[in-house]
């Protein structure tokens, strides 16, 4: 690109994306996009996935350290506390539901929680960040429950963070391989390196600006298909090919006019994402005890054609949209229950900042034209 003369030398060539900058350090987790290993705080998601509860995932990013009993104990029953909303903020989702998708409604109650909170010194901030993971799954569960005009559910603080999310959503009580399903869902997205959304909640902390604040620019920047979104559009996407034998044109047509496959592709990993085989086995899992894997079958024929065309890797989202299909979760609730999840991550990220801040605040190269002659409206 040619540029002009003085801004040429002094301005590096830009890394498109941030592709492989290093913004930070982070005690929270680990992504090996070579090998396809994520690790929160040193431990393989490997030996999380099937052995823990969302809560002890949160008490892992909160401490750096897994709890014990009386901790874990201790976080299920302020995350439960939590699961309530202001009924100010109800009212709000009540104006909403129905003109707007249910992750703009979620971002604009994350933003007016934050009246209901009081600034706090640094110490005081994990257990308002933790009344924010309470409270984002309610309020998922209040924007469906009024938008199909059906009563609130009132939380259960004793129950799991799972449980108690699928039986507020639902009205009736979740199974057990659902609520294992959930909880494995909550962890495995919990938290993931500096992805968009947390980066986002990072340069937000990182100018001071509040808790509430940064999580407001996570859930908007969640919200876009490259990112979070892609679990909704990967879900279209299976219910659209509809059967097995229509995938192969479906691909097919995708590659020749140049679309993005959602679910597939990724900036880190290299060999397919280290969530990838947990969702897919926990969703193949609920869809036998349905009885029905019309959907499941039809995702699989999908990943085959596209790696039949392309070394492409399957992300995160792709086995999300069957697993939370399979929870009778719909479609656009997708986005926000990867929310639901992430707001661990988000928070202990926020926290993290807070306690090492210096400003985030990297440079653009100007490649416009310089030193133009001014002339006075008049003359225009
Ligand atoms: N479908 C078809 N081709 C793809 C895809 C895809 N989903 N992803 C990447 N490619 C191709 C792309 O066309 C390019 O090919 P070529 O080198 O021949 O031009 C190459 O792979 C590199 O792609 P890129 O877009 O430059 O890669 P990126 O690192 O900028 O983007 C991504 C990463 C995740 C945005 C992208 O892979 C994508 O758009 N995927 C679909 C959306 C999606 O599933 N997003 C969820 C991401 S993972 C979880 C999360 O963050 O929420």
């Amino acid at each position: 690109m040619s540029l002009p003369k003085d801004n040429k030398d002094s301005i590096p060539e830009p890394v498109k994306g941030l592709e492989g900058i290093v913004a930070a350090d982070t005690n929270l987790s680990s992504v090996n996009g070579e090998k396809g290993i994520l690790r929160y705080c040193g431990y393989n998601i490997d030996d999380l996935a099937f052995n823990t509860t969302f809560e002890e995932t949160i008490c892992l990013l909160y401490d750096n350290e897994l709890p014990n009993k009386k901790r874990l104990d201790e976080m299920t029953k302020n995350i439960g506390e939590a699961r309530v909303l202001p009924k100010e903020v109800i009212e709000i989702i009540t104006e909403l539901v129905g003109k707007t998708s249910p992750m703009s409604t979620l971002r604009t109650v994350v933003s007016v929680l934050g009246h209901y909170e009081k600034n706090v010194p640094l110490k005081e901030l994990p257990p308002k960040a933790l009344r924010l993971v309470g409270q984002i799954a309610t309020a998922v569960a209040i924007i469906h429950r009024l938008r199909k005009n059906l009563p609130i559910i009132k939380a259960n603080p004793a129950k799991g963070h799972a449980e108690d999310f699928l039986n507020m959503l639902h009205g009736k009580e979740p199974t057990k391989t659902q609520i294992d399903a959930l909880n494995l869902y909550l962890i495995l997205l919990a938290d993931h390196g500096f992805n968009a959304s947390t980066f986002s909640a990072r340069v937000t902390a990182g100018t001071l600006a509040n808790l509430h604040s940064a999580i407001t620019s996570a859930v908007g920047t969640l919200s876009g298909p490259l990112h979070g979104g892609a679990n909704e559009k990967a879900m279209n996407m299976i219910e659209e090919v509809g059967t097995k034998k229509k995938a192969s044109a479906y691909i097919q047509n995708a590659f020749d006019s140049k679309q993005k496959i959602m679910g597939f592709g990724h900036r880190v990993y290299k060999v397919d994402d280290a969530r990838k085989p947990h969702l897919k086995k926990m969703a193949k899992q609920l869809w036998t005890e349905k009885g029905n894997m019309k959907l499941f079958e039809v995702a699989e024929e999908i990943e085959k054609q596209v790696k039949d065309r392309k070394a492409i890797i399957t992300n995160v989202d792709f086995y999300s949209a069957p697993l939370l299909y399979g929870l009778d979760i719909p479609t656009d609730l997708f986005t926000p229950l990867f929310a639901m999840s992430r707001i661990a991550g988000w928070t202990a990220h926020v926290l993290e900042q807070y306690k090492n801040n210096r400003l985030i605040r990297p440079r653009a190269r100007y490649v416009g034209p310089i030193d133009r002659t001014f002339r006075p409206i008049e003359q225009r």
